[in-house]
Formats: structure tokens, sequence, C-alpha cells
């Protein structure tokens, strides 16, 4: 459905009254196009003293043809502030994150990105500095709702000895494809990764399954793994039929006719891999769900079994037995869709928030025993998103997702497809157990 309010306030008449009535203004959010600079200007690249990253940021992002500058010109529009904060090692060394933003603050460009680089808690010399790292996340979520016009906020924290494999995050979070990612806090392991030989078309020669793939999401996901070079296999019900033919066919890929919650999906699904040319499969992105709203009260059973059966059993189901056969290669990528449900809840929604928040729980405990296989297993917990299933939601309540956020608009399923594209890169193969939210900050799990 479209968005006629965001449309209104972009046109000449409607940029005049928005600004005078204070209303919400959603900008243009720049987005991603084949052939787009990492960065499209000059990124301002500052570090706090003794910062271990700087430096190899600085010659990673100027290889990726980015141009950075570390010295102020005067009455620069940046694409980017980033800013290396492993150096602050307490809190009175705090005062360079304001020594850094303030002055630059009004300087980025519609739809600019600010990146702070820290070190997990976990991994610092001690409370000391553990408390001044954890504070960066106070900072970059205010920017984030601070700085408007469509500009996203990250923090980025680095394992000592990741410095190598940030280049994959760096890239995603400076491009439009991170357009309505914000306030988030990503993690990058250590380790060295696998550099794929061409950026634009990074998952060459991968396979890629996508469940839920016949509309909405999950077809969006399909296509954007199908750009960035992946032979895809699209999953749905049966009943998808035409449609699911048409994401394959655009996706130059193969369509699957399969109901997950079928006693013998699993068992199906991995003699198809198994069979086929690949001999197994290289990423899963576990998309298909479904929500059956009431009341815990007014719910029946069969609302809360088909929901918690759709969502969270049938990945854990099909997880296990492709990883009990080692259909999912070594350097293979499992990837979950939760939701701001599954984090803030909401009412109407215990059985799909309980089936989000699982999802989230099945990334976490799984990820460790994954690390020794190669396998990295994330999740994006996407916000509002423009689709058939929010096209249903009465308008007030529509309306309250698409204003509340700091992009004051609802996300596009590119979006979240674009933040899954990440995760499935051989760049990314020290990133797991990571839940990034796509809703451009909402108010809600904030
Ligand atoms: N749209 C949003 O705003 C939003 C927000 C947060 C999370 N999500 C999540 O994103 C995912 C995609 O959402 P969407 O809006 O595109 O939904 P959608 O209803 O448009 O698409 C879901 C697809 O999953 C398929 N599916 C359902 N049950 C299945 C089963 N048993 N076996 C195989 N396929 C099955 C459906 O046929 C459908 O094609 C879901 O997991 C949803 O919970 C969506």
């Amino acid at each position: 459905m479209a968005d006629r309010y965001a449309n209104f306030a972009n046109s000449g008449l409607g940029r005049a009254m928005v600004k005078r009535l204070g209303l919400p203004d959603p900008p243009r959010l720049r987005r991603y196009r084949p052939g787009d600079p990492v960065a499209p200007g000059p990124v301002l690249l500052g570090a706090a003293p003794g910062g271990r990253l700087a430096e190899p940021v600085g010659k990673l992002l100027a290889s990726a043809g980015v141009q950075v500058t570390e010295t102020d010109a005067a009455n620069t529009r940046y694409a980017a502030l980033v800013f290396d904060a492993t150096g602050i090692a307490d809190s009175t060394g705090l005062r360079a994150l304001f020594d850094f933003f303030h002055p630059y603050a009004r300087s980025l460009n519609v739809s600019g990105r600010v990146i702070v680089l820290g070190t997990p808690p976990e991994a610092t010399a001690g409370p000391k500095e553990a408390t001044a790292q954890r504070s960066l996340e106070g900072l970059t979520r205010s920017i984030g709702k601070e700085f408007g016009r469509g500009v996203t906020a990250q923090l980025v924290y680095v394992a000592p000895g990741g410095e190598q494999a940030v280049e994959s995050t760096l890239r995603f979070l400076l491009s439009g494809r991170s357009a309505y990612v914000s306030g988030q806090v990503i993690r990058v392991g250590a380790g060295t990764v696998t550099t794929p030989a061409d950026w634009d078309k990074p998952l060459t020669g991968k396979l890629a399954l996508v469940t839920g793939a016949a509309r909405g999401i999950g077809a969006s996901i399909a296509g954007i793994l199908a750009r960035d070079g992946a032979e895809v296999i699209a999953l749905d019900v049966p009943g998808a039929g035409d449609a699911l033919a048409d994401v394959a066919n655009q996706a130059r890929g193969r369509a699957l006719q399969l109901d997950l919650t079928a006693a013998d999906a699993p068992e199906r699904l991995a003699g198809y891999l198994a069979a086929g040319p690949h001999g197994g499969v290289d990423i899963v992105v576990h998309n298909a769900g479904i929500t059956r709203d009431k009341t815990i009260f007014k719910m029946d059973e069969s609302r809360w079994d088909s929901v918690i059966g759709v969502n969270l059993t049938a990945p854990e189901r099909v997880n296990d037995l492709l990883l009990e056969r080692g259909l999912i290669k070594p350097g293979g990528r499992i990837v979950g869709v939760a939701s701001i449900a599954g984090i803030a809840g909401n009412r109407g929604q215990t059985n799909y928030a309980t089936s989000k928040a699982g999802v989230i729980g099945l990334v976490q405990s799984t990820a460790p025993a994954l690390l020794d296989k190669d396998i990295t297993i994330n999740a994006v917990a996407p916000g509002f998103i423009e689709t058939a299933m929010t096209a249903k939601m009465p308008l007030g309540l529509r309306e309250a997702g698409r204003r509340l956020n700091s992009m004051s608009q609802g996300g596009l399923p590119v979006d979240v497809a674009e933040t899954i594209a990440w995760f499935a890169s051989p760049g990314s193969s020290t990133i797991t157990g990571n839940v990034v939210r796509v809703c451009g900050q909402s108010l809600l799990g904030a």
C-alpha cells in the first residue's frame, strides 16, 4: 500500500506544510542501486587517542574507493562520520566523542551515516574500559534519533583480531543497502575472512534456500540474493503456485513447493538438497512466517499451535536435520527472520511474539555450537515493513507503525533482504549470533 502521507510530505506544497506545522518529515531514503559507490561522498574518519581501528579501517576504505579524510575542510558535506572509539579506556575519555560529533553534527548529507567502532565490553582490559565501551551504545542510539533526514547511526563492536573482518559490515552500513537499519549494535568477531572477488556479486557459486519466497519479504530476499550472484531455491506452500514460479523465474532459480509444517517436510527438503547438483546448500533463510492475532484470552489452541509451528518449530526441525546430515556446507549461513514484536512484545500477538523471541533464542543458543563447523547463524528483526501483511492493519495502527521511528516511514521488503545478503556474504564469516533490527529505529523494542 502506498504511503500517501510520505508522498505528500515530499511534494512542494507538502514540504511547506510539514515544516510549518512541525509534522513528521519522512525523507526519501537513499537505497542501493547496482553500480553505486561504497559511499556517495567524503567520509570523515576520527579516532580517540590510542585507537586500534582507525588505521586499518582508513586503509580498507581507501582501497574500496572511498574518499577518506581525517582533517576537516571548511563547509564539506560528508557522506559519513566514522569514529574509532577503541582508544577510550575510561569514562573521562568519553569526552572524545563530544569533541568529534559536536562540530560535525550538521555536516552530514541526507541519508548520511554515523558509525562508531568500539571494543566488545567483554573483550576489554577491565571494568573501567568495559564501562566506557558500553557507554557507546547510548551515544549512537541517541544520534540516530537526533540527526533525522534519513541519517542512520550504528555501533560496531570489533573484537581484537577482527580488524580485517569488518569490511563487509562497513560496506553494508555506508551504502544504501542499510537505508532502514539504525540504532543497532553489531558484533564482528576475530578472524580473517575471504574477500569476495567481486563485491557486487559476493554470492557467486553459492546456493541459497529461501522459505516463504512466493511474496512479500521472501520474494525480495530471493531477488536480492540472486542479484548478488547466488543460485536460489524459492520455497513456499503448494498453494502459492504461480506466484512462487514467478519469483523463481525472476531470480533464475528453482521453485520448491513444500508445507514446512508437514511431518515429513525436513526429510523431503534434505532429500531434495542432497540429490541436487550442489549436494547441499550454502545459505538457508528461514523467512516463512504467519500471524494469527488475538489476545491470549480470546485465542484458540489452533492459533497458538500454528504460529509456533511455522515460525519456530519448522526452522528448528529443518536446521537440526540439515546440520545432522552435513547438508549445510562449511562457510554456510543460516538466517532467521524474527520481529521487533519478539523484542518488545505486542498486544494481540502473544503467540507471534513468543515465536519470534524464540527465533532470537534459536540464533543465540545455536551460534556457539556452529563455530567449529564454520557456519554462522544470525537473525534480522524487521519492524514495520510495507507488505500485504501490514496493508491489512487498521489505519491507526498502520500510521503509528509508519511514523513512530527515526525515519518517519515504513521500510521496504528490500531493506530486510539487503540485511540478510550482508549476513550471507563470504566477508561476514566472523559475524554470528547477531540480531539486527531492520526497523528504522522503531520506538517499539528500543
Ligand atoms: N511485514 C512486516 O512488517 C514484518 C515485520 C516483522 C517480521 N516479519 C516477518 O517477515 C517474514 C515475511 O513476512 P511477510 O510480510 O513477507 O509475510 P507474507 O505473509 O507476505 O509471506 C509469508 C510467506 O510464507 C509462506 N508460508 C507460510 N506458512 C508456510 C509453510 N507452512 N510452509 C512454507 N511456506 C509458508 C506464505 O505462503 C507466504 O508466501 C515473516 O516471518 C514475518 O513474520 C514481517
